[in-house]
C-alpha cells in the first residue's frame, strides 16, 4: 500500500493562509492526522476552527485517494485511546469507490484568487456542486450573483473586509504568512507567495511597504465586491453544530465541492471574511435564518478563470511525525 502518495494527496488540500497545520504518522494500514498548533492563526482563527476545517479538508483528499486505489476508510475522529489528539484512518482492502474524477482534480484544484470572467455556471453543473456535498452534518446555501439576494452577502463581506484591515494584528499576521520573494517561497514551501496573491516577487522590506501603502480597508473591499460580482454563485458551508467535528466535516464536505467544481472546469476563491469576523457571522447567520447550534463557517466564489501559479507545499519529512 503506497501510504506516502496517500499522504501526499492529503497534503495537496487548502488550509488557511496556506499554513499546513498537520503532521501525518503511518502504522501498517493505520495513518494518524494531527493538529499542528504551532501553526495555528491566533487573529484570524482564535478558536482554531479554520484549522480543523482545514485538516478536514486533507482527510477527504486522503479517503478520495485511497478508495481511487481501492482501499475503503474508517474514520475515528479524536480516539480516547490515542496518546494524543488525531483523526485515525483505518485502510481495509475491500473499497472500490467511483472517484475518478476527483481524484483526478486532486492535483490540479487551487484557490484562484482573480476576477473571474463573469460567465455563468449552468445550472446542472450548480446541482452538481450541491449535491457533492454528501455530509448530513454540513447545510449549503447558494447565492447566484445575478441574483437580488446577494446584495446583503456583498456588504457583509465589505464590512468585515474593513474590520480586518483595520485591525493591525490582522494585517502584522497576514503579512507574517506572506512570502514575497522567491527564495522565501523556496526556503519555506508555504504561506501566501506574491505569485498567487497576483503581485510580482519582491524582497522582503518592500512587499512589507507595497503592503502596507496599498492595501487599505476600503479598496480591498470594493475588490472583494467586484470579485464576486465576477463569479457566477457563492456557496455558504454551515456546520449543524459547532464543534470540532463538525469543522472538520465542513472541510470534507467543501473539499468534494471544490474537487467536483475544479473536475467541471470551476475555479473558486474563499471569500471568507464574514465567517471570520464573530459580530459579521452573527448577523449573516441571522440573515440566513440558521438555527441555535447551526455555524456559518466559509463563504466560497465560484466561476471561470484562467489557471494560476500554484502553491507551495513543504515536503513529507517536515510534515511526518515519528512513532
Ligand atoms: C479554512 C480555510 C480558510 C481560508 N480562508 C481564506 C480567505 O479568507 N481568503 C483567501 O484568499 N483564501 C483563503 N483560504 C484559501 C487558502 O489561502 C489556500 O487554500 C492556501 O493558500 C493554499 O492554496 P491552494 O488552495 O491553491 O492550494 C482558506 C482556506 C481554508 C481551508
Amino acid at each position: 500500500m503506497n501510504t506516502q502518495k496517500l499522504i501526499h494527496y492529503a497534503t495537496l488540500a487548502p488550509s488557511g493562509h496556506n499554513t499546513q497545520p498537520w503532521k501525518f504518522s503511518v502504522n501498517e494500514n493505520v495513518i494518524h492526522i494531527y493538529p499542528d498548533f504551532s501553526r495555528c492563526l491566533p487573529v484570524v482563527d482564535p478558536d482554531d476552527h479554520a484549522l480543523y476545517i482545514s485538516l478536514g479538508c486533507a482527510l477527504e483528499n486522503l479517503i478520495i485517494a485511497a478508495g481511487q486505489i481501492g482501499h475503503k476508510s474508517i474514520v475515528d475522529y479524536f480516539p480516547k485511546d490515542e496518546k494524543e489528539e488525531c483523526i485515525r484512518v483505518t485502510l481495509n482492502e475491500n473499497g472500490n469507490d467511483d472517484v475518478e474524477d476527483i481524484y483526478r482534480a486532486i492535483t490540479v484544484r487551487q484557490s484562484n484568487r482573480s476576477m473571474y470572467n463573469g460567465k455563468e455556471i449552468p445550472d446542472d453543473d450548480v446541482q452538481k456542486l450541491r449535491d457533492a456535498n454528501v455530509y448530513d452534518t454540513v447545510n449549503i446555501n447558494i447565492f447566484k450573483t445575478n441574483d437580488k439576494d446577494i446584495e446583503p452577502i456583498i456588504e457583509f463581506v465589505k464590512e468585515a473586509n474593513r474590520i480586518q484591515f483595520n485591525d493591525k494584528r490582522f494585517v502584522q499576521e497576514l503579512i507574517s504568512w506572506m512570502r514575497f520573494s522567491k527564495k522565501e517561497m523556496r526556503n519555506r514551501k508555504d504561506g501566501l507567495t506574491a505569485e498567487v496573491m497576483g503581485f510580482p516577487f519582491v524582497p522582503r522590506w518592500l512587499g512589507r511597504i507595497i503592503i502596507k501603502t496599498f492595501v487599505k480597508p476600503e479598496r480591498e473591499a470594493s475588490k472583494c465586491e467586484k470579485q464576486i460580482r465576477s463569479s457566477s454563485i457563492m456557496m455558504l458551508f454551515i456546520g449543524k453544530k459547532n464543534d470540532k467535528k463538525h469543522w472538520m466535516d465542513i472541510g470534507r464536505s467543501f473539499e468534494r465541492v471544490a474537487l467536483t467544481a475544479t473536475s467541471l472546469g470551476i475555479a473558486h476563491a474563499h471569500i471568507n471574511m464574514p465567517c471570520e469576523v464573530v459580530s459579521i457571522r452573527e448577523k449573516l447567520a441571522r440573515h440566513i435564518g440558521v438555527t441555535e447550534n447551526e455555524e456559518p463557517l466559509l463563504l466560497i466564489r465560484f466561476g471561470y478563470a484562467k489557471k494560476l501559479p500554484r502553491s507551495p507545499r513543504r515536503p513529507m519529512k517536515e510534515i511526518m511525525k515519528p512513532l
